[in-house]
């Protein structure tokens, strides 16, 4: 059990472009589809921080992090 498991992660498939960036800096979240889309992978081994910044560096924002028990958005942020 990580500190992940708090976590939602979406892919927005109507914004993922594949650039591939997450799963390189995810590899244990992320991986890519045979339509070359990110799916999160189950289940997901990364930490909190890594998964985080694999969706800062997603160049179309197409990655979202909520926390489970809040609900809360964490990234994008508003
Ligand atoms: Fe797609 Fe963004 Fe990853 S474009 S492949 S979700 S870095």
């Amino acid at each position: 059990m990580g500190d992940a498991d708090n976590l939602e992660i979406i892919v927005d498939r109507d914004e993922c472009i594949g650039d591939g960036a997450c799963v390189s800096d995810a590899p244990e979240t992320f991986e890519m589809d045979d339509e070359d889309k990110a799916i999160v992978k189950s289940p997901v081994s990364d930490d909190k921080e890594t998964i985080l910044e694999a969706a800062r560096n997603c160049p179309v924002d197409a990655i979202i992090i909520k926390d489970k028990a809040t609900g809360e958005q964490l990234y994008p942020e508003d």
